[in-house]
């Protein structure tokens, strides 16, 4: 077709895609054109602004590598990510409610045994962090694999420093015991950044938001018959509860460390600094066959 204009060039655009053999791409292909051209109409973009969107979007993935993900914070700051885990997450009654996985986890964690500390020595207030894992019936699950990782009392993950050799710290791989339960000693969480030293940061300035995710710790658990959760749990005295950058907080997901004062720790040690305490049960649907 020729002498396409305004009007006509989506459909055309759309009907190109006919020969496409896989559905649901074609679907997604579909949909994406016509949102996209939509977009374009609406704010009548100019052609200088288009340019700078594509040199934005180029200066995003120059910030990528292996282990900065400046595409997933993008997706994040804009509510999208969140947008699908929504979507995807719809949980029974009574089952722990689903956020962001964000752009910080690794697979190389080490596997520690309940009780154990897994702070690495990172610098923060100590905190014992216990709780049980069931299904929505009650059954204790044992032996569900308990991922957790947080970032420092400087609201710094391990992963984001370039000079302690690539050391991982404040996180580790837990199992619950035969009661479902899982135990450790790890630090206070602290609110903090989320990285604005890219092209993320520039475009969250500019449009005069701050950057703060409220304090929090990640979990994500995996037990077989049971859909995996990938959530955390937030600090109820936080201030960014009602602003997260990301858009992750759910009420249901917040709850108190309890400060207690120096004395015996809950694993029987002598503390001289005061402790925090998280008791915090989790709750997973059982996999639809
Ligand atoms: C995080 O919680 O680790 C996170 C999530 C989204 C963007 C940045 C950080
Ligand atoms: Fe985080």
């Amino acid at each position: 077709m020729q002498n396409l204009d305004e009007h006509t060039i989506t459909d055309e655009a759309i009907r190109r895609l006919e020969g496409c053999k896989d559905a649901r791409f074609k679907e997604i292909l579909t949909s994406l054109t016509r949102h996209l051209h939509a977009f374009a109409r609406e704010v009548k973009l100019t052609e200088a602004e288009w340019m700078q969107g594509i040199e934005y979007l180029t200066a995003v993935g120059h910030k990528c590598d292996d282990k900065r993900q400046e595409f997933i914070l993008l997706s994040d700051t804009l509510g999208l990510s969140m947008l699908v885990v929504a979507l995807n997450n719809r949980k029974p009654a009574g089952c722990t409610e689903a956020t962001v996985f964000g752009p910080f986890h690794t697979d190389k964690a080490s596997d520690f045994k309940n009780g154990d500390d897994i702070s690495g020595g990172a610098p923060g207030e100590p905190a014992f962090i216990s709780g049980t894992v069931r299904a929505a019936d009650g059954t204790p699950i044992a032996n569900a694999v308990v991922d957790v990782w947080q970032a420092d009392g400087d609201g710094i993950y391990d992963v984001q420093y370039t000079d302690k050799n690539g050391a991982l710290f404040a996180r580790g791989r837990l199992h619950t015991d035969a009661q479902g339960k899982y135990a450790f000693k790890s630090i206070l969480p602290e609110f903090y950044s989320i990285p604005t030293d890219g092209p993320v940061g520039e475009w969250i300035r500019r449009a005069g938001r701050h950057p703060f995710r409220p304090a929090h710790l990640h979990f994500m658990i995996q037990a077989p018959g049971y859909e995996k959760l990938v959530t955390h749990v937030f600090r109820s005295d936080d201030k960014y509860l009602d602003s997260d950058a990301v858009f992750g907080v759910r009420s249901s997901l917040i709850s108190d460390w309890v400060r207690k004062e120096p004395g015996t720790a809950p694993d029987g040690s002598r503390m001289d600094k005061p402790v925090y305490t998280l008791d915090f049960d989790f709750v997973l649907p059982r996999e639809a066959h």
